[in-house]
């Protein structure tokens, strides 16, 4: 008996699909077909399937070509499976010629014809085409733009900014069609919204809500980078509208979207550590250039936007918002522009304590730690765009590290959650509301100068 396997992800099957399995099955007697896990596509780049491990691998059950499905999990399976279940040949689509002749030590190594013209990725785009436009200034818009090239059905149309500042090398609205692939600068917010179906918000902090609110007034979903408002109850107000008009509002957080930090939320919540006493974080990004005479501060994010909503996040997540207290202390280079050098936040909750520490104008160890009442989680800096954390305990024999893939900062992850939550109706965001306006809430005490206690040099 000739046994033959092949693996693929096997999203929204398809006569490429199909004809892939029936040539496959006619190469022997018995067809194996690996179908790829979730966790494992994330980790080999591919971010956005449609249908769940299980609606795939019915999929491809229902071809009736499968004799037996497997679930391929990890880097390296293929050799373990071929050895392990007799396999005679390997086979996969033309696409992939090449790429595993290694497996010829240990069975026979067939490349299939692929069937021309269709794929999943392509089924993916055309059900669902998202128009998003950018509001702010280059350096997230850039990067937002080039992540969101790997995102299939997202479109992004162009970029509009209500500041003086540079927007890179990009072509007016004005200057070409839309059908072009660079996005284009659009001269007013309502011809973006126009040509939009969803609006990223990366503008200056102050002009967040304002721009949200435009945005939604006009029926379009959104994505902000956090905070999404300077005080609780404009961000309570954006929230009101986005639920009564159907619409995704959503923090933009990249940090929230990587694989390793998401699964250090579980771990935690899990009961890993024990019960979670303490959760300290700190984020730094020395600039320099902000003591230069020549900055416009008016157009420099602070401390507290650029770097506090990110340290607040695991502090809300694994605390929750119900704090009894806050202490803030702050340094100011500026005050008038509300640029904060270096900023703690202390906080007590019912179950533990917390605190933050962020800054732009000095430099620190860029770690989290989560203290607990059986062990640690310690994510070395910087911790808020790292691939692995530990859990490490008292008896260090008994530490573990755990590893994950991490691509684009989470950026690509967060416009695939973004883009699926609009596809779908429903908020697929891995902040809650609580969580997003307790963040709104810091930063509207902070500007408040609210429980405040000042350090340093300020002016
Ligand atoms: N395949 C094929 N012809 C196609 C598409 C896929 O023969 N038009 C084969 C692939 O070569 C592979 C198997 O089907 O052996 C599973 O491929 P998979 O990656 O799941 O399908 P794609 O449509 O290529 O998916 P994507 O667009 O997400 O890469």
């Amino acid at each position: 008996m000739t046994r033959v396997i092949t693996y693929g992800t096997y999203d929204v099957l398809h006569i490429g699909h199909l004809n892939l399995l029936k040539r496959a099955k006619a190469l022997g007697d018995y067809l194996i077909v690996g179908v790829t896990s979730d966790d494992y596509d994330l980790s080999r780049g591919k971010i956005n399937n449609t249908q769940s491990l299980m609606e795939r691998i019915k999929g491809v059950r229902e071809t009736g070509l499968a004799d037996e499905i497997i679930v391929e999990e990890y880097e390296g399976q293929k050799i373990d499976d071929i050895k392990r279940r007799g396999i005679d040949i390997f086979t996969v689509g033309s696409d992939w010629t090449g790429k595993f002749d290694y497996l010829s030590e240990y069975c026979k190594v067939v490349y299939l014809p692929r069937t021309e013209g269709i794929s999943s990725s392509q089924i993916r785009s055309d059900n669902k085409h998202v128009r998003i436009g950018v509001v702010g200034h280059s350096a997230y818009g850039s990067k937002f733009v080039n992540e969101a090239k790997l995102v299939n059905g997202v479109e992004i149309v162009g970029f509009w900014s209500n500041t003086q500042v540079i927007l890179g090398q990009h072509r007016r609205a004005t200057d070409a069609d839309h059908e072009q692939e660079d996005p284009v600068i659009y001269d007013t917010y309502d011809e973006l919204l126009a040509a939009s179906d969803a609006i990223y918000v990366t503008s200056m902090p102050e002009n967040h809500y304002k721009n949200s609110l435009d945005a939604l007034k006009a029926g379009k979903h959104v994505l902000c980078e956090s905070p999404g408002a300077y005080t609780r109850s404009e961000y309570q107000e954006l929230r009101r509208i986005a639920l009564e008009n159907n619409l995704i509002l959503m923090d933009g957080i990249k940090t929230a979207y990587s694989t390793a930090y998401e699964r250090l939320v579980l771990l935690a919540q899990s009961g890993k550590i024990g019960d979670i006493v303490s959760v300290d974080s700190v984020c730094t990004s020395l600039s320099s250039g902000i003591y230069s005479k020549d900055i416009d501060l008016s157009v420099t994010w602070n401390s507290m936007c650029a770097w506090g909503v990110t340290a607040l996040l695991p502090v809300f997540q694994l605390m929750g918002t119900d704090y009894i207290d806050k202490r803030i202390y702050s340094s100011f280079l500026n005050k008038e522009f509300n640029m904060d050098i270096f900023t703690k936040v202390d906080f007590i909750f019912d179950k533990g304590i917390a605190s933050i520490r962020v800054g732009k104008g000095a430099k620190s160890e860029g770690n989290l730690v989560v203290t607990g009442t059986k062990g640690y989680i310690y994510v070395a800096a910087p911790w808020w765009k790292t691939d692995y954390f530990e859990v490490r305990y008292e008896d260090q024999e008994k530490n573990e590290r755990f590893f994950y893939q991490l691509s684009g900062e989470g950026i690509r992850y967060m416009i695939a959650s973004f883009v699926k939550s609009i596809d779908l109706g429903r908020n697929l965001s891995y902040i809650t509301a609580d969580e997003s306006e307790a963040i709104v809430g810091v930063i509207e005490d902070f500007n408040a100068r609210r429980n405040m206690i000042e350090f340093g040099q300020s002016i």
